[in-house]
This record gives structure tokens, C-alpha cells and sequence, in this order.
């Protein structure tokens, strides 16, 4: 089956590759108590502590260097540094690494002025930046609480990596060890789940993933059994670490949710080293908090049993909409944004990109559960007409005949990403009430105009809410983002640089997103908030706009299952109380 402008929209949906700066963090900071120990600190294990620990682990601990370190002396070697030339930007090679993470920016440290590029001399040294300095690569539970076991006895800053996709970084840490899920990689289907002591429920069809499972394996594991889930469209994000755990959206989630919504029990080692079992019949405060809570943050999780459904059919359809006079584009975002909420009432999920640099609108639409593509035709015929009638304009609509979800998805899937950029995320949900609004469509228009010039910005438009994601509201119980239970949109857009851009000017690029660029957004609807795995770092309200009214329950919980705050990033759960690494309590 062939998807060619959808695959396209899928290639701009993966085409923002992003980052981290620190513009907030101390200089090299004090290490008294209160803080990690470090490589360079008296309290660092010894060669000997870390052999011990590598036995305990079964031989799986990795000295982790920088993905571009073969191509910086000493280390150098010219066949390993033309490979990783050859694959830096794809997401499947960066993820086969515990050193290798998505945004290159995460990889460096503006702390240490520590940076390891594939495209810099030779000569220039590779600095470890943010890269943990060890990994354990896990493939048991058992691995894992030796791993946090050793790291909270020795107090170690330590992280925990899945495919390294996190644009806020939260899965890299400098001086830190790593626990890397990726190659716990179990998919198990059964067609009579029922969580651990919920045994008086009826047994349900659900499928247990792995910490490693990543999206592609998942999607086809699905497709062979005639299956779908609600999962993100991505290749190589993880499907149990921290998608879910921020909520996951999905081009099914109008259909039947949020990913988070679908979970019916994890398996997490906690703080102290045990291994339990979450859902709604024990430890469900731990259920509610993995369900939207974060990543990184309450344990590791070592697997997720989520519900399947019987393969649905599916339509996909595709607008490309190019207006030449800005103006007039402008007008044309607002008819776009006004047609948004018809578009969901008829089941509508999917993708759109507004691009500046083209005066162009491109939407890539899905219709899960829908089989009539005369009642698409009809839907988009209006919006078309709108924009054949501006000035020069070029209007192309087509859609696809109608294919079962799961194999569809999983052709649209290659098996690799494109990452491996230099940027900062910045994003807002915006609720269906603001785009039925009278004047809701023109305000959102005028935002693109102030803000859209700069760098000639891609904004990203993810129809995935509405829908069941909002039916669900009041019925599913969990620490999800409540301002996702109102939204339509999610609406990202990026900020990036290059390798030669200095720390000092990424501070000024990425705190003019923070300060000046994202209010104006924000101030749309100061009411709704953000969507944790795909935001800012450094949002000023965070608490609120990543968490609203859940934040104080999510510390409750955070105190009950990790008071030590062995588990930490930023912006997580009580991080308030930490440094912008994570490495001092303030
Ligand atoms: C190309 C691309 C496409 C994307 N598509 C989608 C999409 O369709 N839908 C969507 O909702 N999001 C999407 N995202 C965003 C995605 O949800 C986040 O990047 C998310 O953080 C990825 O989780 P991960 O575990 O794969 O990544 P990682 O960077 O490895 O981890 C992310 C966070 O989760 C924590 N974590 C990882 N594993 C575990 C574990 N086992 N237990 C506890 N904590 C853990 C890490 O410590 C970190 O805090 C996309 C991102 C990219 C780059
Ligand atoms: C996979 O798809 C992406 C995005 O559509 C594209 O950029 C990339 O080149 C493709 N990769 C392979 C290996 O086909
Ligand atoms: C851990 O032990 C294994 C097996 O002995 C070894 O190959 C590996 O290099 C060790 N890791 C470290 C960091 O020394
Ligand atoms: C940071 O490192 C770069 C490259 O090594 C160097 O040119 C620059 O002077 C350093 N900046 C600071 C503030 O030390
Ligand atoms: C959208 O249309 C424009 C103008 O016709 C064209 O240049 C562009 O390649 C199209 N984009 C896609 C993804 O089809
Ligand atoms: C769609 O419209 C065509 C042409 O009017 C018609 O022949 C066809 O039966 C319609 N299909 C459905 C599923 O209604
Ligand atoms: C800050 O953002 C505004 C609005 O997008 C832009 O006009 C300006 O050039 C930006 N300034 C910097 C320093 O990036």
C-alpha cells in the first residue's frame, strides 16, 4: 500500500528534532551534602565499587561515550566516525546507543561548555556534556533494582533512558548513571487480561509491553495479530516509558483515548528497590500518577499491559494549501482553525503543519472507525472551496481508499525517525470552546503573525484530542494534564540552532521562546496548559501548565513512593526543589 502525501506529512510531523539549554543553572556547583556525588567527587565509587556493581549486573555495565566521540581524537577512528556521518540523523542508530539521544542538544553541557558534534575538527575534544558516564543495560527487572539500589546507596544522579526521543531531555544527566531500558523488548498478547487483584473482573483483550518496546515492532507485532492500540505515530519513540507515562497521544486517541487512558497496569521497580505491581486494585496511587504524572519520575517501569481492539477500518485524507499573499494565508489559518471542530465531530484526528517559509497549510487526516470517503469528500468540500478562492492560490485534496488501521499504520512506518537536530520545543493545548469561539480562529491567526516570522516557524497542529479523549473526562481518573480532557489542538513549534551556535546565543534564542514568544501564545487561554512530552524546559509555570490542578497530589505521591527523590529531572515532580540538573537541592 502506497501513503505518498501522508507520508510526507509524516516526514514534517518528524522533521523537528530538538533540545536543551540551561540558561538558569548555577556555575559549577557546590557539592556538600545535598548534592549527587560526581566523577570528580572523593564519594564516586570506586574502580573496585564499580566492578562489584558489574558483576551484580550480570556484566551489562557500559562506560557510555557521546555518539560523535570516534570522530574526535583521541578516540579517533574513521570507519566508526563515517557510520555514525552516515546515520546521525536517523533515530534508529542514535537509539542503539545508552550515549545516544535524539536532540543533540541533550548531549552537550552548557554548564561545562562541554559539546562532542560530528561536524567540528578532529582536533576539537569530545566533551561527555550531558551524557550519563555509565549505563546499565538492562534486560531484567532484577538488573534494574540493583541498578537504583546501587545508585541510592552511593548517591548517584541517575537517569533513565528508553529511545532518548525526550525533547525536554529529561532521560540525560551529566556525571550520572544511566538505566537503559531499550533492550527489554517482550510483547505478549492476551485475550484474557486481568490486572494483578482485580481477579472479580472480567479478563479483557490487552497486550503487556516491555520498558524497550519501541512504536514500528509494536505496530507490527499489532498489524500480524489483526489488532490496534493507542499509540503514538512515531517509529522508534518507546510505547511503556515515558509516552505513556506523559499520556501519549495517538492518531487513535480521538477514537478511543488517551494512550494513558488504555493502561491497565505497569510493573515498576520503586525507590527502594522492589518491584510491584500498579493498577486499580493495589498501589493505585502509583497507577494514577504513571498515568500523566511524567517520565523519570516515580520508579522505572518495567513493563505496561495496555488495551488492544479488533483491527478497525480507517480513511486518510490530505489537504495541501498554499496561499501566496500573507495576508490572505492568514485569513486562511483562521478558516483552517475554525473547521477543526467539525472536522473532530466527524471523527477526525490527525496532523497539520503551517508553514511560513511557503505560505502553506498541510493537513495529513485520519478517520479511524470511518468507511465512507464520500462523507470526507463533503466534510473537507467547504474549506477547499474557501481556498481555491484566494488570490494565486494552490489547492491540491486527495484521500485514500479505505485500509485496515493497523497495517495502514504500520506501512506509513519505516522503521527510523529523522532527529538529530539542535532545538527547543515550545507548545499549548487549545480547547475546542476557543476554536467555536466567534473571535477564537482570528486571535490564534494573529499569534502566527507576530511569532511566525521568526525563523520562518513550522507550526505543528496535533488533532489527536476530542473525541473520546474528551469523553473520558470524569471517567478516567489519573494525573493526565486535565486541560487535555478540553483540547482539540496540540500546538507545538520549535526553535533551533546550529552546531556553531554558542551556549550564550542559545540562551538568548531559547529565552526568547521562554519570555517573549510563548506568552503570546499562552495568553490566548491562560487556563489551559501544556502537554508535558512535547513543551518547553524551561516553562515558567510548570507546575500548572504541565499538571494543573493535579500537581499537589502528584507530590503527595511523589513523597509516599520516592521521599529521597532518588527519581529526578526537570521540570519533574518536585524538581522545584532542585537545581536545573538535578545534581543539588536547592
Ligand atoms: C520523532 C518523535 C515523534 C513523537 N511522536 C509522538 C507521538 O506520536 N505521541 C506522543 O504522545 N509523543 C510523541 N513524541 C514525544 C514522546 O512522547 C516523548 O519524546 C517521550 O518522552 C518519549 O519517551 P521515551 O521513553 O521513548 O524517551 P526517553 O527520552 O528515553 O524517556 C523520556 C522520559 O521518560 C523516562 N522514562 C523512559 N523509560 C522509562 C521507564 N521505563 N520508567 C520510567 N521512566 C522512564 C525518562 O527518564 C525520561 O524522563 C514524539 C517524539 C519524537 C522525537
Ligand atoms: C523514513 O521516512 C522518513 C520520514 O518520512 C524519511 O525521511 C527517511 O529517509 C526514511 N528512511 C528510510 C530508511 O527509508
Ligand atoms: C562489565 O563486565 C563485562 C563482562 O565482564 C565487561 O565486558 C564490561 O566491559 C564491564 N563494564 C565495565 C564498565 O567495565
Ligand atoms: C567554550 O568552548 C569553546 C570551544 O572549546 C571555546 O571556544 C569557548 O571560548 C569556551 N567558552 C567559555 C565561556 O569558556
Ligand atoms: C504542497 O503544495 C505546494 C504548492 O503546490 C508544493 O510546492 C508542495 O510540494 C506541496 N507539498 C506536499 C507535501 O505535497
Ligand atoms: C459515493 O458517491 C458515489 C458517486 O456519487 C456513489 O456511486 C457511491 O455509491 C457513494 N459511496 C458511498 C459509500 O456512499
Ligand atoms: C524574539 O521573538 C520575536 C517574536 O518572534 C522576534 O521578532 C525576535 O526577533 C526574537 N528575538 C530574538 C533575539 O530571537
Amino acid at each position: 500500500m502506497k501513503f505518498p502525501i501522508l507520508s510526507i506529512a509524516l516526514s514534517a510531523i518528524l522533521f523537528f528534532p530538538l533540545g536543551l539549554t540551561t540558561d538558569d543553572s548555577d556555575s559549577e556547583s557546590q557539592h556538600y551534602s545535598q548534592c549527587r556525588c560526581l566523577p570528580t567527587d572523593p564519594c564516586w565509587p570506586k574502580p573496585s565499587e564499580w566492578a562489584s556493581f558489574n558483576a551484580s549486573v550480570s556484566g551489562s555495565l557500559i562506560a557510555v561515550k557521546p555518539v560523535a566521540s570516534p570522530c574526535h581524537d583521541p578516540a579517533f577512528d574513521q570507519a566508526a566516525c563515517e557510520n555514525a556521518k552516515t546515520n546521525y540523523k536517523l533515530s534508529v542508530w542514535r537509539g542503539s546507543f545508552p550515549g545516544g539521544y535524539q536532540q543533540i542538544n541533550f548531549e552537550t553541557s552548557a554548564v561545562k561548555n562541554e559539546t562532542c558534534y560530528i561536524d567540528t575538527p578532529r582536533s576539537s575534544p569530545c566533551g561527555q556534556g550531558n551524557v550519563p558516564v555509565y549505563a546499565v543495560a538492562a534486560t531484567s527487572p532484577a538488573q534494574i533494582q540493583k541498578a537504583v539500589d546501587f545508585a541510592r546507596e552511593k548517591n548517584l544522579r541517575l537517569v533513565i533512558k528508553n529511545s532518548g526521543h525526550d525533547y525536554l531531555g529529561r532521560s540525560a544527566g551529566r556525571g550520572s548513571l544511566q538505566i537503559w531500558t531499550h533492550n527489554m523488548n517482550n510483547i505478549e498478547f492476551s485475550g484474557n487480561f486481568t490486572p494483578e487483584s482485580c481477579k472479580w473482573k472480567k479478563g479483557e483483550e490487552a497486550v503487556t509491553i516491555g520498558a524497550g518496546v519501541q512504536l514500528k515492532p509494536l505496530y507490527s507485532a499489532l498489524a500480524a495479530k489483526g489488532k490496534t492500540a493507542v499509540v503514538g505515530l512515531a517509529n522508534t519513540v518507546g510505547a511503556a516509558g515515558g509516552f505513556i507515562q506523559g499520556g501519549g497521544h495517538s492518531p487513535l486517541g480521538p477514537w478511543k483515548g488517551m494512550a494513558s487512558d488504555n493502561a491497565y497496569q505497569f510493573t515498576v521497580v520503586t525507590a527502594d528497590g522492589k518491584h510491584v505491581t500498579a493498577n486499580e486494585c493495589q498501589n493505585s496511587d502509583l497507577f494514577w500518577a504513571l498515568r500523566g504524572g511524567g517520565g523519570g519520575t516515580f520508579g522505572v517501569v518495567t513493563s505496561v499491559t495496555i488495551r488492544t481492539f479488533p483491527d478497525t477500518i480507517m480513511l486518510a485524507a490530505s489537504l495541501n494549501a498554499t496561499i501566496p499573499d500573507r495576508n490572505q494565508f492568514y485569513s486562511f489559518t483562521a478558516d483552517f482553525h475554525a473547521f477543526l471542530p467539525k472536522f473532530s465531530d466527524a471523527g477526525g484526528s490527525g496532523y497539520y503543519y503551517i508553514f511560513h517559509e511557503t505560505n502553506s497549510i498541510i493537513i495529513g487526516g485520519f478517520f479511524a472507525g470511518q468507511s465512507n470517503p464520500n462523507a470526507t469528500e463533503a466534510l473537507f468540500a467547504p474549506l477547499v472551496q474557501k481556498a481555491r478562492e484566494y488570490t494565486n492560490s494552490q489547492v491540491q485534496w486527495s484521500q485514500l481508499p479505505p485500509f485496515p488501521a493497523s497495517v495502514g499504520i504500520d506501512t506509513i512506518l519505516n522503521g527510523t525517525d529523522v532527529t538529530g537536530g539542535l532545538s527547543l520545543l515550545s507548545s499549548r493545548l487549545i480547547s475546542r470552546k476557543f476554536l467555536e469561539s466567534a473571535d477564537g480562529p482570528g486571535r490564534l491567526s494573529e499569534v502566527f503573525k507576530t511569532i511566525g516570522p521568526n525563523q520562518n516557524t513550522v507550526f505543528i497542529g496535533h488533532v489527536v484530542a476530542g473525541g473520546q479523549v474528551a469523553r473520558n473526562k470524569g471517567t478516567i481518573d489519573s494525573a493526565l494534564n486535565p486541560s487535555w480532557r478540553k483540547a482539540l489542538v496540540h500546538l507545538v513549534f520549535a526553535r533551533g540552532w546550529e552546531t556553531s551556535t554558542s551556549f550564550q546565543e542559545q540562551a538568548i534564542i531559547a529565552r526568547n521562546m521562554t519570555d517573549v514568544e510563548a506568552p503570546v501564545l499562552a495568553a490566548l487561554e491562560p487556563d489551559m496548559g501544556a502537554y508535558i512530552n512535547e513543551a518547553d524546559l524551561n516553562e515558567r509555570h510548570w507546575q500548572k501548565v504541565f499538571w494543573g490542578e493535579n500537581y499537589d497530589k502528584l507530590l503527595r505521591i511523589k513523597a509516599r513512593w520516592d521521599k529521597e527523590e532518588l527519581f529526578m529531572c526537570k521540570p519533574c515532580i518536585g524538581s522545584e526543589n532542585w537545581d536545573a540538573e538535578s545534581i543539588c537541592r536547592k
